[in-house]
């Protein structure tokens, strides 16, 4: 088996442990959150999104988030789902962006009202300015196993948006088991083929632990010859758009097992875990 020396973590918990939470939480208790996660080692931290408040209230706090993180000098990320959103975060000098696009096309509709060949088109000009202002392009391809509305999704359907996402310079392309349906099998199958076919592509798991795969799904991904993952600290999140989905791979979790494995992730457990309740305690979910 494939056990690599390092692997990347990329923490999502202000983003998409919070943005489905029905309740307010406070910006302070966002900037804790995000204050403690860099104290444990964490280096890159999605912690807005510039997306409609009214579709996702819970972000509507981003342009004060990015400021905090300006200041932190923390290398973070922001969802961008369309232009009027690359814009928000240029004016926020976000170093890195997300652009989120579903394999899916039924549920690209419910989650960014655009079919997902549509989304494809306005990715076109939102690559290119966000390449003239310098910033770090990381593309999703949500619900890229399975769909709550389509059922299985093939892997021509993934390839579709991942082509594109190749041709026009995603600096790296984030696999989205966004409702928590894919199994090791189809994990590594997946990967496996996106990697002979993009060899130069970084490729990042992100797993949604909706049927307690989530883990066996990061050691799929690693035999593939994944080494970047997304996780949640506590296991918060889940998509408004994506019913019955449960929160990310909990941080703490994986951090635990690849440090059993002897996979370096320059995190401390020790301080995850006394950030983990603090996290739950937000949220009403876990
Ligand atoms: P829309 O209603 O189709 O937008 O929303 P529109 O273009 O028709 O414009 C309507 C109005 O909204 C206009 O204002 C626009 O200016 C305004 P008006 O002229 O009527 O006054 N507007 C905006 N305002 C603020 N920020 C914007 C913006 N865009 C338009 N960015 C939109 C389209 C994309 C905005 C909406 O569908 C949306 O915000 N969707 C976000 C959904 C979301 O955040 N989902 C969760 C994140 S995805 C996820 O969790 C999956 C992931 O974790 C990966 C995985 O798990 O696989 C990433
Ligand atoms: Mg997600």
């Amino acid at each position: 088996m494939i056990f690599p020396k390092e692997v990347e973590i990329i923490e999502v918990g202000p983003r998409d442990g919070l943005q489905n939470e029905p309740g307010t939480i406070s910006t302070e208790n966002k900037k804790e959150l995000i204050t403690s996660l860099v104290n444990s080692g964490i280096k890159r931290i999605e912690t807005a999104a510039f997306v409609h408040p009214k579709w996702v209230p819970q972000m509507a706090d981003s342009e004060e988030i990015a400021q905090f993180c300006n200041e932190l000098g923390l290398e973070y990320i922001a969802l961008t789902p369309n232009l009027r959103a690359l814009e928000r975060a240029i004016l926020s000098k976000v170093p890195q962006i997300a652009v989120f696009i579903g394999a899916s096309s039924a549920f690209n509709k419910k989650n960014i009202n655009k079919e997902t060949s549509e989304s494809l088109i306005e990715c076109e000009p939102m690559f290119k300015l966000a390449k003239e202002n310098g910033m770090f392009i990381r593309a999703y391809v949500s619900m890229a196993f399975t769909c709550p509305y389509e059922g299985a999704v093939s892997f021509d359907e993934v390839k579709f948006v991942c082509d594109r996402f190749v041709q026009l310079g995603a600096d790296e392309i984030d696999i989205g088991d966004t409702n928590g349906g894919a199994n090791p099998k189809l994990v590594y199958e997946r990967f496996s083929r996106l990697k002979d076919l993009y060899p130069d592509i970084p490729f990042v798991g992100h797993f949604h632990d909706s049927n307690h795969l989530a883990l066996a799904n990061v050691v799929a991904a690693l035999q593939a010859g994944v080494t970047k993952f997304d996780s949640s600290i506590g296991g918060l999140g889940g998509c408004p758009y994506s019913p019955g989905a449960t929160g990310n791979v909990a941080t703490e979790r994986l951090v635990n097992m690849l440090s059993q494995m002897d996979c370096e992730t320059g995190i401390n457990y020790e301080k995850l875990l006394k950030i983990a309740p603090f996290a739950k305690s937000l949220s009403t979910k876990v």
